[in-house]
């Protein structure tokens, strides 16, 4: 049976009347038009689609729209301030991080969560959060300098 959900998408308070076993990447997608978060596997396996939920990185794909009823979400769309790049975005387009690009706002987003969580993480805190995400461009080497050009930004 379907259920009126609200949730708060980046800082704006959303609701959508949907059943409420459907994921959270699912509605930002369909419902909401955020196609950020991608959808890769749907299995928890490759971070495509990756969100976070009140600060921490979650696969959207695995997270029902029930569990973030009244939750904070941020996805991509909501992490630059107007044209100014986050510090994380920044990183990835000095570094050319990406090649097709599908990856990429996972990956992003689970640096942010990395941040979130600690403003000055370890190299194997990075490394733990990033061993998650899968690239299929294999476009590691330039993901891992954007993450830690963005750590070291954060840390100045
Ligand atoms: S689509 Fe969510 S982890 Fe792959
Ligand atoms: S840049 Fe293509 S999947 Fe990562």
């Amino acid at each position: 049976m379907e259920k009126a959900i609200t949730l708060i998408v980046n800082g704006q308070s959303r609701t959508v009347t949907t059943d409420p076993d459907r994921s959270l990447l699912d509605v930002l997608r369909e419902d909401l038009q955020l196609t950020g978060a991608k959808y890769g596997c749907g299995e928890g396996q490759c971070r495509a689609c990756t969100v976070l939920l009140n600060g921490k990185a979650v696969a959207a794909c695995l997270t029902s729209i029930s569990d973030a009823e009244k939750q904070n979400v941020l996805t991509i769309e909501g992490l630059s301030s107007g044209s100014t790049l986050h510090p994380v975005q920044q990183a990835f387009v000095e570094e050319g991080a990406f090649q097709c690009g599908y990856c990429t706002a996972g990956m992003i987003m689970g640096v942010v969560g990395v941040l979130k969580q600690n403003s000055n993480p370890a190299e194997k805190d990075l490394l733990t959060a990033m061993n998650k995400h899968i690239c299929r461009c294999c476009s590691y080497p330039r993901i891992l300098k954007a993450a830690r050009r963005a750590l070291a930004t954060a840390k100045t």
